[in-house]
């Protein structure tokens, strides 16, 4: 695999330099950079907080807790120390009024000897960006090649997702704001589009005539552990499904793109959102279910459930969802997306399964009984990346002819060194290069609150708690017969 070209030196300032997403994915990301040769020499990582360190407290604080966050076999403790040395910290209290204004100073002179290019990554609570913003435009710290990079989540429904849009692009222009799913920075869901749109077999079919449904899946075994607090504002809805399984969505159900630029995906994006069939509460009620984990088992440990977690305070945020979308297009009449993620279930697994119509003639349809088994066309994103087209043979040997299904299986990041990138570091490479292709578009972001907000509604009308699930099982009854009414069931692992 050849190594991409390496962007120019650069300045990367990170609000929120010293909080978990910085240590946890921002810093790894930079340092698997390092490794693959893509930062320049002179490329700076400015951190930013409040906590008072100078540089090296900062250096030495991140030489302490990097290293449990890379992947195995990537770690030399050579490498981290020329890593460590693009590491500056500069203390700034950004929701300080005008009490922080000797932080912005540092801040102004700290970035002041370069017009390159500069990087605002806002790894800080959304409620912060709207100040962040105004003070970079106080202290005129917004060149020409000046960009922002903002986390999830923007808002947590369109009016606050409006507010913050609109606040920063009050200082930024759109195309220098990139929004992160850092699912789309995935190898599969890269793929999606390159296995669809260049492969006869896969576009030719692509559409309702051929495919009977599309499920979306991303289970996770982890609970919420120390994140309660911001988890039971969000909850599965706006923490997953209106960002990365939408994202997905969106890939798989777009029209093709009139080209391979960013804003030609980005339309074809927006328009399966503007696509989708809206919620109402009986709708709501019919085909999105809510669930929440109690105590468990997980790989023989027991675990306890999410009320749990969260200490002794009323909740009724969901940990799981499961959802039957429609997109309301010619190409996909009659054919649903189910979606569904939650925590604490019983496998760590991000698939999409498109599953083809069965054939209902065919010389060997008396065979097998009812017939030979619908093609599944399986992407995995997690654990691995993966391709997998289920094709039904014969079983082997001799005494006549019986059915079964095999997969056709492709590793879609081959044995190849160096390894691909991961989500952050890919995307972080795109934002120094300036391509906002795998970011979301303002009116993406917009589009997907549209839908997510009726839902959120229906709920709180509703009222009750979500449906339980043991911590380690599939998830609650309601989502298996969701889809049992429509005569279908959930995709899992080993293969059927
Ligand atoms: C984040 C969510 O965006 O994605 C987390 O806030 C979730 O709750 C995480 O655990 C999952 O990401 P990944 O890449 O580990 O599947």
């Amino acid at each position: 695999m050849p190594a991409p070209s390496r962007p120019p030196a650069c300045d990367i300032a990170v609000f929120g330099g010293t909080g978990d997403l910085a240590i946890r994915k921002l810093l790894p990301a930079l340092y698997l950079s390092e490794r693959a040769g893509q930062l320049a020499s002179g490329t700076r990582v400015i951190a930013i907080s409040r906590a008072g360190f100078d540089d090296v407290d900062y250096r030495v604080k991140v030489a302490g807790e990097l290293p449990r966050f890379l992947p195995a076999g990537t770690f030399s403790p050579a490498l981290l120390d020329t890593f460590v040395r693009r590491l500056h910290h500069v203390s700034v209290d950004v929701d300080g009024g005008p009490g922080s204004e000797p932080g912005w100073l540092d801040l102004a002179v700290a970035l002041a000897r370069s017009n390159r290019t500069r990087v605002f990554y806002l790894a800080a609570a959304p409620a912060l960006y709207g100040p962040i913003c105004a003070g970079l435009a106080r202290h005129d710290l917004i060149t020409d090649a000046a960009r922002v990079v903002l986390e999830k989540p923007i808002g947590h429904d369109l009016a606050s997702a409006r507010k913050i849009n609109d606040e920063v692009g009050a200082v930024f222009r759109e195309d220098r704001i990139f929004r992160i799913d850092h699912y789309l920075g995935k190898e599969s869901v890269q793929n999606l589009l390159v296995l669809r749109l260049t492969n006869a077999l896969f576009e030719s079919v692509w559409h309702c005539g051929a495919i009977d449904h599309v499920q979306i899946t991303v289970s996770e075994t982890l609970g919420v552990g120390g994140r309660a607090d911001y988890y039971d504002r969000s909850g599965a809805l706006r923490d997953m499904v209106q960002n990365h399984l939408v994202q997905l969505l969106c890939l798989v159900a777009m029209e093709p793109p009139e080209g391979a630029d960013p804003e030609s995906i980005r339309d074809a994006k927006l328009a399966v959102l503007q696509a989708l069939r809206r919620f109402d509460a009986e709708h709501v009620r019919q085909t999105v279910v809510r669930g929440r984990y109690t105590a468990g088992a997980l790989d023989g440990d027991s675990v306890p459930g999410y009320l749990e977690e969260l200490g002794a305070h009323p909740s009724d945020t969901e940990t799981f969802v499961a959802l039957k979308a429609e997109v309301l297009t010619p190409r996909w009449v009659g054919t649903p997306f189910y979606l569904r993620t939650g925590k604490r279930l019983d496998r760590h697994a991000a698939e999409i399964v498109i599953e083809f119509r069965a054939l209902t003639t065919g010389v060997f349809r008396g065979v097998s009984g009812t017939g030979p088994p619908p093609n599944r066309l399986i992407v995995t994103l997690q654990p691995d990346a993966r391709v997998r087209l289920t094709v039904t043979t014969k079983e082997p040997g001799p005494g006549g002819v019986r059915l079964h299904t095999i997969p056709l299986d492709a590793d879609l990041t081959g044995a190849s060194e160096p390894r691909p990138a991961d989500a952050y570091e890919r995307l972080l490479s795109d934002v120094l290069r300036g391509d906002p292709t795998l970011f979301m578009r303002c009116d993406e972001v917009e589009a997907a609150w549209t839908w997510i907000d009726p839902i959120q509604d229906a709920w709180r009308g509703a009222g009750g708690s979500p449906h339980e699930y043991s911590a380690g099982s599939n998830g609650p009854a309601a989502a298996t017969a969701l889809l049992a009414r429509d005569g279908r069931t959930w995709h899992q692992e080993p293969l059927s």
